[in-house]
Order: structure tokens, then sequence, then C-alpha cells
């Protein structure tokens, strides 16, 4: 498996098993049946409300804790400085570990930022006493990494965020490469083109996208290998969610073929501008404040 260096000295393997929208009762099986097949990172969240199943996978699996590179996110309404450290406190709880190798803010809140700002302070507090190997910021655009950076001493090691062919959020790239933060790919086969939900109606399901299609075949791959591969090859480091284990174990099927550069070229044009997913700008009412419950 190939690993990436964070801007700290950290390494996490380039890919993971993501559970966003993983069902609670599936998740357990699918985390032991991704690290049973080679898997050694697991991104969570605790507003997936899966994370005590993470943890009875991970304790299945039976893996030595260093071996796997565990990442979870704090809800907004888990923001605050106290709040925070008891956030770290719940969802450690939940997954049955001491430390984490990346906690991150789930979502910036760009009306509250002063709550967002405490919550990355906390952060860095855990950084500092050892609770917690990497710390990072999901759903961040450049605006809110530079109000992040005006306040706060450590540059995140991460910034997860929506990002398939068909959005590919280059003016975020760009400033994370620039602040030396690892972008980190959420829906990198673009699951978000194509669940069900409260998501855009015009979206377009860019796992039937005929370019990615035609390169596929071209190298006796899936639509999904070939985006993973293409993340990859980027440099990024991508979490594809699957509960299913022939899936799972695709998905992991992607460092034996290489996409040259013209086939590079041609999934970067795919880019329509247009998330999928909610902007991070938008007020969701009191989305942000479903609380997260105890251990
Ligand atoms: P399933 O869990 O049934 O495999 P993303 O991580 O980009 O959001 O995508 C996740 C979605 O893609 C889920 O609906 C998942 O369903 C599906 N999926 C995962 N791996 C593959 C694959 N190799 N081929 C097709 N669909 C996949």
């Amino acid at each position: 498996m190939e690993t990436i260096t964070l801007n700290n000295g950290v390494t996490l393997p380039a890919l993971g098993l993501g559970v966003y929208q993983s069902a609670p009762e599936e998740t357990a099986d699918a985390v032991a049946t991704a690290l049973e097949l080679g898997y050694r990172h697991v991104d969570t969240a605790a507003a997936y409300f899966n994370e005590k199943e993470v943890g009875d996978g991970l304790r299945r699996a039976g893996l030595p804790r260093d071996e796997v590179f565990i990442e979870t996110k704090v809800f907004p309404s888990d923001y605050g400085f106290d709040e925070t450290l008891h956030a770290f406190e719940k969802s450690t709880r939940k997954l049955g570990v001491d430390q984490l190798d990346l906690f991150i803010l789930h979502q910036p809140r760009p009306g509250l930022f002063d709550r967002t700002l405490a919550a990355y302070r906390a952060l860095e507090k855990l950084l500092a006493d050892g609770s917690v190997r990497a710390i990072g910021v999901s759903n961040f655009k450049p605006s809110h990494l530079k109000r992040l950076l005006a306040e706060v001493d450590v540059v995140p090691a991460v910034n997860q965020i929506e990002l398939h062919p068909y959005f590919q959020q280059p003016d975020v790239q760009s400033a994370d490469a620039e602040l030396g933060i690892l972008t980190q790919a959420w829906s990198p086969i673009g699951g978000i083109t194509f669940y069900p939900g409260p998501w855009r109606e015009d979206r377009m399901n860019v796992m039937r996208d005929p370019t990615i299609a035609a390169i596929a075949e071209t190298h006796a791959k899936s639509p999904a290998q070939v985006m993973l591969r293409w993340g990859i090859q980027h440099g990024r480091s991508v979490i594809p969610k699957s509960t299913n284990p022939g899936r799972i174990a695709q998905n992991l099927d992607v460092f034996d073929f290489a996409l040259d550069d013209e086939e590079m070229t041609r999934i970067d044009a795919l880019d329509t501008g247009k998330r999928a997913g909610v902007d991070p700008d938008e007020p969701r009412g009191d989305f942000y404040d479903r609380p997260i419950p105890e251990a």
C-alpha cells in the first residue's frame, strides 16, 4: 500500500475505507472485512453514528493498534474548546481506542467562526498532549482556511473535501497545496452523485461517465478503480465507502496499474464545477445542532 506523509511527518495509507452512509448494522462487518483484505485506514465521523461499530470491526480484525490509521470528525454541535475536548472522549470511547491518528473538524461554521476556532484550538491541545497524531479540517474553502490560519498555530495536516471527477475544486486543491495541507477526497468514486437523498436534482452520476468507462475498459478495471487510481496518482488520500465485500476488495485493487498522462488529463477535463453535496457556506438551519450522543 502506498503511503502519504503529512506535514508533521505522520504517514497514512493512500487509500482507506469510508463509512459515510454505512448502516450501523453493516459497519462492523465492512471494517473487519476491509482490514482482513489489507486496508489499514478507516475514516469515520461522530455524525455518521457508527463509531461504536467501527470499533467493533477493529477489535474483530485483531490487528495491533499502531497498524491501523483511525480518523474521525468532530461535529459542529460539539464545537467550542471544552465541548471539543469532550467530543474526543466520546469518539475514542465509542471507537475503543486511546489515541486517534487524525481528528478533524467536520465542517466550517462561517457564521459561528469563533466556535469553529475554539474547536480547532482544542484539536491543537489534543495534538500537543499526544492524544491525537494529526489534526485537520473538512469542507474548508480557501476563505475558511485563511480565516483559520490567521488565528491558530498549527497548519491542518488534512482538508477532506468533496472530490470526484465531476467536482474537483481546483481552488481548494491549490490552497491546500500552497499551505502544505493534504487534500483528502470524500466520495472519491462519486457516491454523492448517485446516493438517494436531499441532494441537487441536476446531479449527473459519474459512475456512468463514458470517458471513465472507456479508460476502465482499456485497463480491464472498473470505473470505480479508475477514479481511485486517478486520485492516488494526483497524490490525494482517497476513502471510498463500501459495505459490499466484493467492492471493498475491488477498491483496494488499484495498485497494479497506472493511468498515463493523457488519461489523467481526460479525467481532469470532466470537472463540471458543480458540487453534488451541500455548500459549506450554506446555512442549514439546525442541522449542525444535532446532538452527538454520549459514549
Ligand atoms: P456499496 O456500499 O453498496 O458498495 P463514495 O465513497 O464515492 O461516496 O461511493 C460510495 C458509493 O459507491 C456507495 O453507494 C457504494 O455502495 C458504491 N460503491 C463502492 N464501491 C463501488 C464499486 N467498486 N463499484 C460500484 N459502486 C461502488
